[in-house]
């Protein structure tokens, strides 16, 4: 018999075919990743190709519009119903009757990388866990008798080639009627993520809708979603809303000590997350269209203690040396089994590693975003929150752990701070030679000094200041010399600013001075510097003693991740010595890597196998324990710093020396972070 040769693009696959062969089966010979989900029945359009005709001296081939056999049947109809785009085939009904060069494109592709469209953004790889597959099912003879779950399975093994796959009792329960109802004919979703492969759920005929999964980021303030096409990696809606746990204290102790002096309080914690998990799903389907049932997977990331209660494990072992972890390794199990409503009950959840006792799975997921594993620079990302969790090393050696900075980088604990939220101050400047300030707040875009600032903002006015606007704001302090680098503010005449107020002993700087009686003055004061120079001191000390043990004292590039990292000035962290001296261009924002990490992670089996094993290989040191933690926290009281040169910094600005008076503020901080020890 004739054959033709074929080759595929774009992976280059190429082989010499009899004539007649449908394409789908030349591509599965040849191993070209071609979807079907019907089989080849003409049923599912997954196996779409696009024919190309004329000379391809590259691939040797002259190919004639006549080399594919003519619709046939069955592609006509479809075309015919659903539409057929310009120029595409059904691989399963086109056969090839001469030499061609078709290319599979990137919808028709089960593995496929999927460039998401921001510019920082990684490409995601799809390689779903969850795998759709349309079966006809021998019926029943009352000659040969069987189980309808044995014929199913039968038909699984013959059609698809899976053996061995196991089955949900809730499922088996409908199988009858689904069976009947889809007239000998189903589709079932198999997920194959785990060591062995299992059923999840069984529609009746050809399930025509897509089918969805869930990347959440379980933060211990707040909670996101994101809902994902697993076909084709495109988000169909995100949602977030705060942690109701909160109620049960603001940071992470304040939940484990609930759980530790409320008997049943891990029971009500996890109960909490679980009907805050259930509304947020189905919001986010609700607004994407999406019904429950085509929700076939979630990954979900957070820290060791959201973790730990998520699966209702009690965290009190968390909460004190040696922090042990009732598990570490990768969890995958059913949304019915975890307490899940919302969901199929046998969805699955995949709950990403954790690193150690306090680097926990969020932090894995940012390894998993940012791959610092495979940088040939050293590396160090910052992941900030109540709980920095920090990351360094290269592609020789990755080191973790984990710092209390307490709240006051949340905008808490300070007197005039509050949530990143409109009205909230989130950048600040202050004029070098007049000591006037302006400022941007959130939900504006024009600075405070520009026209039309007030009309804009006169629906939240300016509540406070977040976060970001603390850093900046005592940063340029610093700059503009109204704090010296022992962190004290300066008189009046040591400023040389008539917005210096007297705080009792201390001096605050007035930021903000309304003119209308509902709003507050904002201040900078004495002790929000202080809160501040412990949270970034806890910061830098948790990233030099990574730096210790990996015996580097520079770093090359920064990473802030998190979605306070993604909000904070390079420069002004670097002012403050929040993070390590680097050249400014080489300190960027992931914006939230771990829900990125989440999101790969749901999208792509071998991208999980992978992190698995990277978090084994990841070397964890603990803060709390570590001897030179203390003295590297006091060293860092400094603005930016007591003992560490900033090279880098000083190319771009040359700070102040001087110092205002005497302050005993090493000590203070040093007695402070020792009753801080017991973490955030
Ligand atoms: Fe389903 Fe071709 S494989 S239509």
């Amino acid at each position: 018999m004739q054959k033709h040769l074929v080759v595929f693009t774009p992976s280059g696959k190429r082989g010499y075919f009899p004539e007649g062969t449908p394409v789908l089966d030349a591509a599965r010979r040849l191993g070209v990743d071609l979807d079907s989900v019907c089989g080849g029945r003409g049923i599912c359009s997954r196996c779409q190709i696009t024919p190309s005709f004329g000379e391809f001296p590259k691939h040797g081939i002259s190919a004639f519009e006549n080399a594919l056999s003519r619709w046939n049947d069955v592609e006509a109809r479809y075309n015919r119903i659903r539409g057929l785009k310009p120029g595409r085939r059904l691989g399963c009904q086109a056969k090839i009757v001469g030499n061609l060069v078709i290319d599979v494109p990137v919808e028709s592709q089960v593995h496929k990388q999927v460039v998401r469209k921001s510019a920082d953004e990684r490409p995601v790889e799809i390689n779903p866990a969850v795998k759709l597959h349309y079966v006809e099912v021998e019926r029943p003879d009352m000659h040969e008798p069987s189980g309808d779950l044995e014929r199913l399975c039968a038909a699984l093994e013959s059609q698809w080639n899976i053996a061995e796959v196991q089955f949900d009792l809730r499922l088996i329960g409908e199988l009858q009627t689904i069976l009947r109802k889809g007239d000998w004919t189903a589709t079932v979703a198999v997920h194959g993520g785990s060591s062995h492969r299992e059923v999840i759920a069984i529609w009746p005929g050809y399930f025509e809708s897509d089918i969805f999964g869930l990347a959440v980021d379980l933060g211990s303030t707040t909670i996101a979603a994101h809902l994902c096409n697993l076909s084709d990696g495109s988000i169909a809606g995100s949602v977030g809303i705060m942690n109701p746990q909160i109620r049960f204290g603001e940071d992470l102790m304040s939940r484990v000590s609930y759980a530790m002096l409320n008997p049943g309080g891990c029971k009500e914690m996890k109960l909490s997350i679980l009907e805050a998990l259930d509304t947020l799903f189905e919001e986010v389907a609700t607004n994407a269209d999406v019904h429950c049932n085509q929700i076939m997977e979630l990954t979900i990331v957070g820290n060791p203690v959201m973790h730990h209660i998520l699966l209702g494990i009690d965290p009190t072992e968390l909460g004190q040396a040696p922090f042990a972890l009732a598990v570490a390794d990768s969890l995958s199990i059913d949304a019915g089994n975890l307490g899940l409503k919302y969901l199929l009950p046998t969805a699955r959840v995949y709950i990403l590693p954790c690193i150690a006792g306090h680097v926990g799975a969020d932090c894995a997921a940012v390894v998993l975003a940012e791959q610092p594993q495979r940088s040939r620079e050293k590396l160090l990302v910052v992941d900030v929150g109540t709980n920095a969790e920090i990351l360094f090393g290269d592609e020789t050696r990755l080191l973790a752990c984990s710092s209390p900075t307490g709240p006051a980088f949340e905008g808490a604990q300070i007197s005039s701070g509050q949530r990143a939220a409109p009205g909230a101050i989130e950048r600040v400047r202050i004029d070098p030679v007049s000591k006037e300030p302006k400022f941007k707040i959130i939900g504006c875009d024009r600075w405070s000094d520009e026209v039309g600032f007030d009309e804009v903002t006169a629906s939240t006015g300016v509540t406070g200041i977040c976060g970001s606007g603390i850093i900046e704001a005592i940063a340029e302090m610093r700059i503009t010399g109204i704090v010296d680098k022992s962190g004290l503010i300066g008189s009046p005449d040591q400023t040389e600013s008539q917005r210096i107020e007297p705080d009792g002993r201390t001096f605050s700087y007035l930021l903000y001075a309304p003119n209308k009686p509902s709003e507050s003055k904002i201040r900078i004061t004495q002790s929000d510097v202080r809160a501040v120079q412990l949270a970034k001191s806890a910061l830098y000390a948790g990233a030099r003693l990574l730096m210790d043990e990996y015996g580097a004292d520079s770093v090359d590039r920064i990473i802030l991740a998190g979605a306070f990292g993604s909000h904070i000035s390079p420069l002004h962290a670097i002012v403050l010595g929040m993070i390590p001296d680097c050249k400014l261009e080489n300190v960027r924002s992931a914006g939230n890597a771990a829900g990125t990490g989440a999101r790969i992670a749901l999208h792509s089996v071998s991208a999980r196998r992978g992190i698995e094993q990277t978090v084994k290989s990841i070397h964890k040191v603990e803060t709390a324990i570590a001897s030179r933690f203390q003295e590297h926290f006091v060293n860092a009281n400094a603005l930016p710093h007591a003992k560490d040169a900033f090279p880098e910094l000083n190319k771009t600005l040359q700070l102040n020396e001087t110092l205002f008076g005497r302050q005993g503020s090493h000590m203070q901080s040093a007695q402070n972070v020792r009753r801080r020890r017991g973490r955030k």
